[in-house]
């Protein structure tokens, strides 16, 4: 066991507890189809990969909504601190990103600022991350995070990410800042309202928490196929009276070995995402260390 981590395979329970009898029956649902990644070019890149989404499927349901829902509840229950976030000056945008998911759910808030966006985000399974725009000395404009209810963090801790710009809040992320950094910043500056767009990332973890703010200290497992693919579908929406952003993370996970049993083609793309990944970003995707074991192992798939 590494620091804190309970080993368990129950991504609706945080990292350190350890889950129900009944959550041994659990399976989880495929990852959706169209946030699986693809290849792009023949070399590693971060990128946008940006695309527009439709406001009537901003943030969908779908058969793990009510489970991230429970844990989402629980965790504002009884750790508020670990998962709500507030900068002086924030409280504006945090209230506005509030009804702009509640006005999309079709239900009303009986909360105001802060308080409003953890109301809010019961609604849905999506986290909500609200940057809003702070003039520096300099006279520069920058997006920085105010306001937040993430509770489903893949190894960050919210409270170190508070107040920062888009540069701070990624500088663990190795090629970032030379790749992608200042593409981020620029498209923020032309995200226009009513025209929300979405991403996705790909991570292996050890563990499936989807509330799992800590990186382990050691490995947790020791054969690739104990291992989890875990994936974030992204949106970003610009607030239209305040000019803040509304950013939604949605957190999902399936194993492995079921990911890679899908098709031989979702197979193929992990297999060349992992031979192409520098040994930095490797580091970072917490995958550095399995890679070798992986990459003799996922050929049956291929
Ligand atoms: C188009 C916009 C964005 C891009 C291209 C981007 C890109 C990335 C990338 C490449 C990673 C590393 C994970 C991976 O390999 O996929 C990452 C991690 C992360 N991103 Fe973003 N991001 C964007 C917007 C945001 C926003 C608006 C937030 C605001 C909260 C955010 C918060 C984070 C955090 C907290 C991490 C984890 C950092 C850590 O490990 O400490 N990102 N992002």
């Amino acid at each position: 066991m590494a620091g804190p981590h309970v080993l368990h395979r129950h991504p609706f329970t945080p990292f350190d507890e350890s889950p129900s009898a009944e959550a041994a029956l659990f399976s989880a649902m495929p990852i959706p189809a169209e946030i699986t990644p693809q290849i792009v070019g023949d070399k590693f890149r971060h990128r946008l990969g940006t695309f527009p989404v439709e406001i009537a499927n901003w943030l969908p349901r779908d058969a793990e909504t009510d489970l991230t829902i429970g844990l989402k509840q629980k965790l504002l229950a009884t750790r508020r601190d670990e998962v709500v976030g507030l900068q002086p000056g924030g409280e504006e945008v945090a209230q506005e990103a509030a009804q702009l998911v509640s006005q999309w759910a079709g239900v009303a808030l009986s909360s105001t600022g802060i308080n409003a966006l953890a109301e809010a985000s019961l609604l849905v399974a999506d986290d909500l991350a609200v940057l809003q725009p702070v003039e520096s000395q300099d006279g520069v404009e920058q997006m920085l995070l105010t306001a937040a209810v993430v509770c489903c963090p893949s190894r960050w801790l919210l409270a170190e990410k508070m107040g920062q710009n888009m540069f701070a809040v990624h500088a663990p992320v190795a090629k970032y800042a030379d790749q992608v950094g200042a593409a981020v910043d620029t498209y923020f500056q032309r995200l226009a309202v009513d025209r929300p767009v979405w991403r996705s990332n790909w991570i292996i973890q050890d563990h499936p928490a989807l509330f799992q703010p800590q990186i382990p200290s050691s490995p947790l497992v020791t054969t690739p196929d104990e291992l989890w693919i875990r994936m974030e579908r992204q949106t970003l929406r610009r607030l239209p009276a305040t000019n803040g952003i509304l950013f939604t993370i949605r957190g999902y996970q399936q194993p492995l070995p079921e990911y890679l049993s899908r098709n031989k083609q979702i197979a193929q793309v992990i297999r060349t995402m992992l031979e192409r990944l520098p040994d930095d970003v490797a580091h970072y995707k917490s995958v550095f260390t399995y890679r070798p074991s992986i990459l003799n192992w996922i050929n049956q798939f291929c």
